[in-house]
């Protein structure tokens, strides 16, 4: 696992020195995605340097499995690199070298013989799905593939610590979903402790067990990803939540906001507000996630009831919390779900 203790940095001296991390905390166990999220110049990359050592902190420390690496000195520190592999954004890899020969680097570097390096590389590339590419140049393969062959090669030596700075960050949607599936998949496997920067917010709710925001260099709020969507006093919680776009409710019903309040909502619960009002109860939109299996996320229903009061304990009882909301009245015959929504109700249901 990863501990980063009181971790400062500051670049200049004296009165022109300018902090830009300052004194974060936060641990990464083994098995853990833990993402950092912030807008641009929130510190993120230099966190990134921070902690694959590239660059000294100011002050404060980062533990990997127990041993201080932030005050090693240069020989040492080069060994400890070792144990966090980096993917940076897409475009890392070396241009005239095949996706082989790209991952093969680090190996080569530490003076890996060939043989065992050559089957450790054909490992590597079945292990991300790219048994069949090994041949390939960066500009003959696909954005996801590049990625892939850049996360093979921060596995290369075996790393307990992934740090992932902006991996996804350009691709499309349906690529980010699959290289967050590979992380998810070798946090696992690997028993990885993954660090996830990113300024993408839809990304963090894919990937992350635990998140934090970044800003102006200081975590501002953070905590497990399911407890940051269920807790409604939460700001980084509610921007974590996909937008709704609900469909205007039919003929005098009116649109209710209903958010989850207890993880042990029980799945039928639309069909239970139906039985339990005695009106079909509309599903105009709705953004339902499954997090490490607890439901959690936000719908839109129309419904009739006449009592306010009453359709909030009917909501209440199932562990829903339901405000009257506006439906977006001008907007036409639309799905119910929105089709990038994570998991539709459909998923939940
Ligand atoms: N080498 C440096 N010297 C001085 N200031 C720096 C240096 N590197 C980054 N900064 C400043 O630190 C702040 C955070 O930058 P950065 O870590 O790149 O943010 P992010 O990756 O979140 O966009 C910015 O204000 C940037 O100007
Ligand atoms: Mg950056």
């Amino acid at each position: 696992m990863i501990r980063i203790d009181q971790l400062t940095k500051a670049y200049g001296h004296g009165p022109d020195a300018v902090t830009v991390l300052d004194k974060l905390d936060f641990a990464v166990d083994r098995g853990e995605i833990f993402a950092v999220v912030g807008p641009s110049g929130a510190g993120k990359s230099t966190l990134t340097q921070c902690i694959n050592l590239l660059e000294r902190p100011t002050s404060g420390s980062i533990v990997v499995n127990g041993q201080e690496l932030s005050s090693l000195p240069e020989r040492q520190l080069r060994e400890a690199r070792r144990r966090i592999g980096t993917v940076f954004q897409s475009a890392s890899l070396f241009s005239r070298r095949t996706a082989a020969q790209n991952i093969a680097m680090p190996l080569e570097y530490l003076g890996v013989e060939p043989r065992e390096t050559k089957a450790r590389v054909a490992e590597l590339l079945e292990r991300v799905g790219l048994g069949h590419r090994a041949g390939h140049y960066p500009h003959q393969l696909s954005g996801g593939q590049r990625q892939r062959v850049g996360i093979a090669r921060a596995l290369a030596l075996r790393p307990s610590v992934l740090l992932s700075d902006e991996a996804t960050s350009g691709l499309d949607p349906e690529t980010t979903r699959s290289v967050v599936a590979l992380l998810r998949e070798l946090r696992d496997d690997l028993d990885l402790a993954v660090v996830f920067i990113t300024h993408e917010m839809d990304t963090v709710l894919q990937v992350a067990d635990s998140v934090a925001k970044l800003e102006h260099g200081r975590i501002v709020e953070s905590g497990r990803l399911v407890d940051l969507l269920t807790d409604h006093g939460s700001a980084l919680g509610r921007a974590l939540q996909p937008q709704l776009d609900p469909a205007p409710p039919a003929d005098g019903a009116r649109p209710w906001q209903v958010t989850y309040d207890s993880r042990n909502v029980p799945q039928d619960w639309l069909q239970r507000v139906s039985q339990e009002l005695g009106e079909p109860a509309a599903l105009l939109a709705a953004t339902i996630q499954n997090v490490n299996g607890v439901s959690t996320g936000k719908a839109t229903v129309g419904l009739h009831a006449a009592s306010p009061d009453l359709v909030r304990d009917t909501f209440a009882r199932l562990g829903l919390r339901a405000e009257p909301g506006s439906g977006r009245p001008d907007a036409g015959a639309q799905d119910t779900a929105r089709e990038d929504a994570p998991a539709t109700l459909e998923h939940a249901l």
